[in-house]
Formats: C-alpha cells, structure tokens, sequence
C-alpha cells in the first residue's frame, strides 16, 4: 500500500490470520444464520464448552468463600510476583502430586492467565528458528493459533476413532526430523471426550524419548474422567520424557471466566532446567500479565477445601449428560459416534454423506442446522477434522435432550429417501 511517494513500512501479521475458522469466527456466523431465519425457536448452544450454560453446573462454595476471603482481607490488591504467588505455588505443587509418583516443589509451578495462557507462553518457549511441533488432529484450535504467531512449524499426528481416538503412533514417528521440539497430548480430550489408559500414556512417553522432544500434556480437563479409564497424569512418566502439563480450574471447577491456570513441569531429571526452558519460561513471565492476585490467593483454599462430593457431583451429571447423547445419537441415522464420551465435556461425530441430501460438508450442515433449528454445533473443521461435528455436553440434560431431538428431526427432514 502506498502513502503518496513513501511506502508504508508496516502490514498485518499473516501468522494472526492463521486459523481461518477460528471457533469464535463459527459462532458469528451460526448466529447470524439464528437472527435471520423464520423459526422463533429457542437457541441451544452445544458448539461452546462452557459450563456456566448448565444452570447446575456451580463452583463450589468453598471457592467462592475462598475468592470472598481474599477480597475481604485487602491483602491481595497489590501486582502478584512474576511466577506467582508462593503459596499459590505450593498448594498446586501439592495438588498435582496427589497424581505422581513423586512431589513437585512450587518452583515447579507458574501460575496463569487461565490454561489459555498457558500455551500462549509454553508454545514460544519452544519456537525456535525452523523448529516444528506435533499436534493432534483433531485438536485444540489455540494451539495451531500460538504456533502460527510464534513461526513454530505444526505437524498433524491423527487420532484414531475406531481406536478410541488413541494417538497414531506409527504417523508420529514418522513426521518428527531433527527439528522437532515437542508433542501436545490433550487428556482428557477436548474435542474428542476420551481418556487415555496408562498403557497408552506410557507408549506416548516412550515414542516421545525416542524422538528426543518432550510431551506437553493439557490436563485442563484432568479429573473429569466418567467411564471405565481413570484420569492418569503424563507426569506419572516423566521420569522417562520431560512433561509440561497445562492445567486451569475454568472446567473441574466449573469457573472459565475465573481465568486461573498453570503451567507445571514434572522433570525430575532437570532436563528443562539445563537446556534453558526452565529459564524461558521466567522471562516470558516477566513480560506478561499475571492472573489476579485476588485469584492467586485464593488457590490454596480452592484446592485443599473443595470436597470430594462437589467432584463426584459433577461426574454424575456429565455421565447422565454422555448416556443422553449416546443413546440418541445412535438413532440419528446421518450421525455416527465412534467412541461414547468418557470424559471432558464433548463429543466427537462423523456425518455420513451416504444418507443425507443437500448438505455440502460440516460446514454447511451446522449453517442449516442453525437455520433450520436453532441449535448450534462446531463444524470439526475447525478442530482439525473436516465432516466431522463436535457436540458440547455441558449443558444441562433438558436441553440436551430438545438439541438432541431437533438434531434428529433436521436429520429425518435432510434424509435420503
Ligand atoms: C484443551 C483445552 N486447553 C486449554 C483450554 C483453555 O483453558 P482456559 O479456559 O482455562 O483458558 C481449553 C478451554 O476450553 C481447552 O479445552
């Protein structure tokens, strides 16, 4: 673009238009094609997973009073140290060694702006000139975002439905060269609602050492595990290959507007510390923004007070919501689930082409679906995998049930006869 006879010196960053169909960008659009249809229908949103939609879903009282606490005593009002603070520290220390085999200290732990800025930090730590990084397919859009902003190469690794969405491990090895820096295993999966077993876990541990590069593990929904599989921390195997983990109380917590995480390393060979992550990782901290110091405060009573039978609770009700889901989704003829959902808070379900008309792809389908009824599901392309949908099961179950049915009736409607 010119300025009279100067050329500006400046232009957009590419890296920032990176993702397309962005999840936010999908939203728009499902409710643009609400607003300006006919049906007066109610809207029923299952393309967030945002568990504030299900008026059951409520933090615990322990964590409000520990939030009100920390407000009350005016201790908390001052900037929070750059790697938090240290009592934040330690309480999460402490939490995530209730899953490991070992104890991590706080200087193990920075706490964050929510698991979001976890990976905005932890993705640039690893970017180096022509490096690249595997992801999965399907996935957690963020992360392809990050790596974009940051030239960090991605490489796709898939995720085998018929296999219970476990990690291709042949397709791995086989994208990583000396430039690769690290794996990202989402456990449990958004947006795929399994949970990995700890036979499986130990495979990704082990490939991962082969290849020389570490595995960041988003253990943002760690806990939320419903089915047979128990939530099994990567941790558990970094004494055979580094791990990041990623964790938040936005989903275990039910508070994702709390904006609250942490980035921990469970590295008891000090493997980060001497090629100098540890150290990028401060200082990156000290250029960014801190989550709250109120919200800092408040973690070690989060944590250590929240009883068991707030947890169990809410594995109750995700489990009626996943049983709802399956058993209707298996008389949608168009729709097939794979994989019931197991854990985290969505679904994954392939359309099948064969016996729907009209609908062009995943895309398209949601559009009409949009129109048609008013219920709004994520295109899988925007999560990595193209005529796939994701459905959100943080709803409550009513309302899952009346998406579920009018899901069926656009189906019947579209149907090959
Ligand atoms: C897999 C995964 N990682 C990270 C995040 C971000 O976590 P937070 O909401 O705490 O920022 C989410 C949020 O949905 C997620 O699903």
């Amino acid at each position: 673009m010119e300025n009279g006879s100067e050329k500006w010196k400046f232009e957009g960053n590419k890296g920032l238009n990176a993702s397309s169909v962005s999840v936010r960008g999908v939203y728009n659009m499902l409710m643009d094609s609400i607003n300006n249809n006919e049906n007066k229908k109610s809207v029923i949103r299952l393309c967030r997973v945002d568990p504030t939609d299900n008026p059951l879903f409520k933090t615990s009282p322990d964590a409000s009073e520990a939030v009100a606490d920390a407000v009350h005593s005016f201790n908390f009002n001052s900037y929070p140290p750059t790697v938090g603070l240290p009592d934040a520290k330690r309480a999460i220390a402490n939490y995530l060694s209730s899953d490991l085999p070992y104890q991590l200290s706080p200087e193990d732990v920075f706490i964050t702006v929510g698991g979001t800025q976890a990976i905005d930090i932890i993705l640039p730590v690893f970017a180096r000139p022509g490096a690249n990084i595997l992801l999965s397919r399907p996935g957690y859009p963020q992360y392809d975002s990050r790596a974009a902003c940051c030239r960090l190469e991605v490489r796709y690794f898939d995720l085998l439905p018929e296999r219970g969405w476990e990690v291709d491990l042949d397709s791995l090895e086989a994208l990583a060269d000396e430039n690769t820096v690290a794996m990202v295993i989402i456990n449990p999966s958004n947006p795929c609602g399994n949970v990995f077993t700890y036979q499986h876990l130990k495979k990704v541990a082990e490939t991962a050492t082969k290849l020389g590069i570490c595995v960041i593990s988003d253990e943002v929904y760690a806990h939320l595990a419903f089915g047979s599989n128990p939530f099994v921390s990567m941790g558990v195997f970094s004494s055979i290959v580094p791990v990041i983990t990623i964790g938040s109380l936005s989903k275990r917590w039910l508070v994702p507007g709390w904006r609250t995480g942490w980035i921990a390393k469970c590295d008891p060979h000090k493997i980060f510390q001497k090629t100098g992550i540890v150290a990028n990782i401060i200082s990156y901290l000290e250029i960014t923004s801190d989550p709250p110091t109120i919200m800092q405060a408040a973690i070690p009573q989060i944590l250590e007070k929240t009883k068991a039978e707030f947890h169990l609770k809410n594995l109750n009700i995700m489990r009626e919501a996943a049983d709802i889901f399956y058993d209707v989704c298996n008389e949608i003829s168009c729709l097939t689930c794979p994989h019931k959902p197991e854990g985290a808070m969505s679904a994954m379900v392939e359309i099948n082409f064969a016996q729907v008309k009209g609908i062009i792809d995943d895309v398209d389908f949601c559009v009409k679906l949009a129109k048609e009824e008013s219920v709004m599901l994520l295109p899988g392309v925007t999560v990595g995998l193209k005529n796939w949908l994701r459905i959100s099961l943080a709803v409550d179950a009513s309302e899952l049930e009346e998406g579920l049915r009018r899901l069926k009736a656009f189906s019947l409607r579209h149907a090959i006869s």
